[in-house]
Parts: structure tokens; C-alpha cells; sequence
């Protein structure tokens, strides 16, 4: 059982090294056998091919060999051997030299290097030749020397290496890594065609959660990408679709309770004052407000388009208006904190923040940052703060932690609900702590 978990933890720690996108992935399952496949035929070609060639090239030249060795033992005169010699360079390419007297040691045969050239050459010379004979293959770039024992004398020979050793071997490698290297810039080139529709799809999905529209992004590439595109082109149709009704059913039923709440209102004023009477008129009253409210929201919702800004120009809008409101604010914004948003919704939502932190505290404190992934802001006071068990209520519709209903202390309780929705319309969070400063931090993190 111990082997499995060995090769599992293998496979893990191979993982991280697997490169994670899906171009590199794709060009690894295409190039890998690819080039495991060339690398296993040349060294099965090249091991018989190599052997067989160098064999028949060293056999043509041992044979000269003997046949040379033949003559001159039939020629002993000095002009048959000055004959021979010419004959060789001329006719066989080689330089022959004989030194007469010369003895070679007996220890037949020395040879420099071990290589396929020398084993073939030691191998044949012993076959056919049967005479003490010496090879050097390392001294000379492009020369072999040869020294043959003959009966009274040493023969010299030098031979080209390339008629003994074939160099087609190196070219054939360099045709191999020059093919793939081709092969790997084709297939990359192919892939990342392959790719790019999947790699814009995410960003479409990506940006759409973020509420920022790709009007111009269209289903392309593979029948499978094309599909996902389409599949994901409906379902923000859809979603569109939903919230849109939703907006419209709510805009609309609040609009139609306007109409009985205005005649509730002036049939009141017919009827004749009492306690009863004050407290009916100011319940419509704040129903009213409510309506109002939920219906300035909604048509803020209406169909605004993202587009970027810059948000501390925008934190800056928000906190004036509240200084022309008589508040002490600081804001503290980061420089060049460019985001792609719905300006008026989002200026709202930040706005109710500010709005709530005046209502509660006497001094309000806006910080701005952004850090790899998003845009934070904070907005803090030196009010009461919300107490932890209530932060999560807070958000509710119409939810106020005074209940009285006094429009002195506080709204109709649409603030924080609205702030989130649109918070989360582009795709980020609204959370609820306590400040340095003693009352509530609210942190708006927008994803960038
Ligand atoms: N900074 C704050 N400090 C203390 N309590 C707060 C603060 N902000 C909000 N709250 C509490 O949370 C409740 C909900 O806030 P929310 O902004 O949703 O409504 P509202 O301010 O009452 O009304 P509106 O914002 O619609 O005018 C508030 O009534 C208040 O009790
Ligand atoms: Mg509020």
C-alpha cells in the first residue's frame, strides 16, 4: 500500500510544475509524444544505421588496404613502389608514405580513442590484414594515420575521415530539432487561435459579474466554446431579463400604492382633527417616503451603463456635498484610482454611507486604496456604531435599529439595502465593523 501513496505524492508534486494555463497544457500533450517519438526513432535508427554504415565504409578502405599492401609485396623495385604511391593519391585519395627499416611493435594493434570508428577499424584490420598496425584518429582534424607493418618496412597511411566516418548523423539530429522547434512554433501559433475564445469568454463572464457589458463579445472558436459563449450569452440574457422585471414590478406596484395613499391623505384633511387622525396622516406620510425612496432607487437601477472613472474625483463629489451639509469630513484617497463603474448608482450608494456616518457621528473619515485585486473604501465616524448582532439586519429594506420611525433620527431605511445592492451589482462587498474612531466602519470593496 506504501507505493501508491509514493507515486501519488510523486504525481502531486509533478503537478506544480505543469504549466496551468490551458495553451500551455494543450502544446505539452501535442509536443511531448511528439518529441519522444523522435527521440526514440534516432537512437533506434541511428544505433543500427550508424554501426552499418561506418562498417561497410571501414570494410572499402581496409580492403584498399590490403590490396595496396598486395601490390607492393609484388612490386618490391623502387619505381613499382613510386608507381603504387602515385596510384593511391591519385586514384584512392590517400597519402602513402613507406619507411623502410621501420618496426612497428608486435603488440598489434595500438589505437588512440574507443570510439564505433576505432572498434570497426581494430576489428577489420585483424580480419584482413593480420599485420601489427597502429591507427590515430585524435591527432589530425581531418586525417586518420594508419601505420602497417610490412616486411621490411612501415606504411604510412592518411585517410580523410570523412571517407571512413558518415556525418549525415549530425544533420539528420539538427533536421530533427530544426522539424520540431517548426512543428512546436506551428502548433502554438494554432493553439493560442484555439484558446483566445475561451480566454474572452471568462473576461465577458468575468466583467459581467461586475456589471460592466461586452456588447460586442460574440460566440467564436470550437463548437464547444461556441456553445459555452451561447449558454452564457442566454443566461445573462435571463438575468437581465429577471432583474429588469423586477425592478419593473416593483416600480410599478409602488407607484400604483401612490394613488390610494394620496386619497387616504386629502380624505383625512376632509375628516375632523383628532389624536387618531394625527397619527393615521403620519403613517401615510412615511409610507410615502418609502415609496419615494424605493422609487428613486429603482429608477437609478434603470439601465445606466459602467464606464470608468476616476473614484476618488467621485469621493471627492460625495464629500463636499456633506461639508456644504456642515459635516467634518477627511478624505484620504489613494491617486489614480481609475474603475469601471455605474457613476450615479455608485456615487448613491457611497453617498448613503456618508449620509448614515453624518446622521450618527460628528466627524466622518473617507479612505480610498487599492491593493492587486480591488478598490477599498472605508467610511468611518465617531458615532454609536451598530452593534455586531445587528449588522447583518441592518441591510434589510426598511429596516431601522430606532423604531420609532422619526425622520429626525433617521431615514425611511433604504440606505444600506441600496448601497449593498449596487455594491454587489458590480461585483463586490459591503461589510460592517467597528472604527478606530469609535462608531461603525463600513468597507465598500469593488473588484477592479
Ligand atoms: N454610521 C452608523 N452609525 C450607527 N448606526 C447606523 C449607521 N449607519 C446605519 N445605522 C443604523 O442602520 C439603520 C439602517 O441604515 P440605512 O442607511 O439602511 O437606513 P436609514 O439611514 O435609517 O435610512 P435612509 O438611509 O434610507 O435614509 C439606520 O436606521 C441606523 O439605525
Ligand atoms: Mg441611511
Amino acid at each position: 500500500m506504501r507505493a501508491p501513496l509514493a507515486v501519488n505524492r510523486t504525481f502531486a508534486a509533478a503537478k506544480h510544475l505543469l504549466p496551468r494555463s490551458l495553451l500551455g497544457r494543450s502544446l505539452l500533450i501535442i509536443v511531448t509524444p511528439l518529441i519522444l517519438l523522435q527521440v526514440i526513432s534516432t537512437i533506434i535508427f541511428y544505433d543500427r544505421h550508424w554501426d552499418t554504415v561506418t562498417r561497410r565504409l571501414v570494410g572499402g578502405f581496409t580492403g584498399e588496404v590490403s590490396a595496396l599492401i598486395r601490390l607492393l609485396d609484388e612490386n618490391p623495385t623502387p619505381e613499382g613502389q613510386a608507381d603504387i604511391v602515385e596510384l593511391a593519391r591519385n586514384n584512392l585519395n590517400l597519402q602513402i608514405t613507406i619507411k623502410p627499416g621501420e618496426v612497428l611493435s608486435p603488440d598489434m594493434p595500438t589505437v588512440t580513442g574507443d570510439g564505433i570508428l576505432e572498434r570497426t577499424l581494430v576489428h577489420q584490420f585483424n580480419d584482413r590484414v593480420r599485420r601489427p598496425v597502429t591507427f590515430d584518429t585524435a591527432s589530425y582534424e581531418r586525417l586518420i594515420e594508419v601505420n602497417v607493418q610490412l616486411p621490411d618496412a612501415v606504411l604510412q597511411i592518411f585517410v580523410p575521415r570523412k571517407r571512413l566516418f558518415s556525418s549525415t548523423t549530425y544533420i539528420f539530429v539538427m533536421w530533427m530539432v530544426g522539424s520540431s522547434l517548426i512543428l512546436f512554433a506551428v502548433a502554438t501559433l494554432f493553439m493560442r487561435n484555439q484558446v483566445r475564445p475561451i480566454r474572452r469568454l471568462a473576461i465577458a463572464a468575468d466583467d459581467f459579474g461586475k456589471g460592466r457589458d461586452h456588447p460586442e463579445f460574440k460566440p467564436a472558436g470550437a463548437t464547444e466554446v461556441r456553445q459555452a459563449s451561447a449558454a452564457f450569452l442566454d443566461m445573462r440574457d435571463r438575468i437581465q431579463r429577471q432583474i429588469s422585471q423586477r425592478t419593473d414590478m416593483l416600480s410599478g406596484v409602488s407607484h400604483d400604492l401612490r394613488t390610494p395613499l394620496t386619497r387616504m391623505r386629502l380624505q383625512l384633511a376632509l375628516l375632523p382633527q383628532s389624536d387618531g387622525i394625527a397619527e393615521l396622516r403620519s403613517d401615510i406620510a412615511e409610507m410615502e417616503r418609502m415609496i419615494d425612496g424605493y422609487l428613486a432607487f429603482a429608477r437609478g437601477e434603470d439601465e445606466e451603463s459602467a464606464v470608468e472613472i476616476d473614484l476618488g474625483a467621485l469621493l471627492g463629489e460625495v464629500a463636499s456635498a456633506a461639508r456644504r451639509n456642515g459635516e467634518d469630513v477627511t478624505l484620504k484617497a489613494e491617486e489614480a484610482l481609475r474603475l469601471t463603474v455605474r457613476p450615479t448608482a455608485m456615487k448613491r450608494a457611497l453617498t448613503n454611507l456618508v449620509e448614515n456616518a453624518a446622521r450618527h457621528g460628528d466627524h466622518i473619515r473617507i479612505t480610498a486604496q487599492r491593493d492587486r485585486k480591488a478598490v477599498e473604501v472605508a467610511v468611518e465616524d465617531d458615532g454609536p456604531g451598530i452593534p455586531e448582532e445587528q449588522r447583518t439586519e441592518v441591510f434589510r429594506p426598511f429596516y431601522r435599529i430606532e423604531r420609532s420611525r422619526n425622520p429626525e433620527t433617521g431615514g425611511v431605511g433604504l440606505g444600506l439595502a441600496i448601497a449593498r445592492d449596487t455594491v454587489r451589482r458590480h461585483g463586490g462587498e459591503i461589510s460592517l465593523g467597528t472604527s478606530e474612531m469609535g462608531g461603525l466602519l463600513a468597507t465598500v470593496r469593488l473588484p477592479l
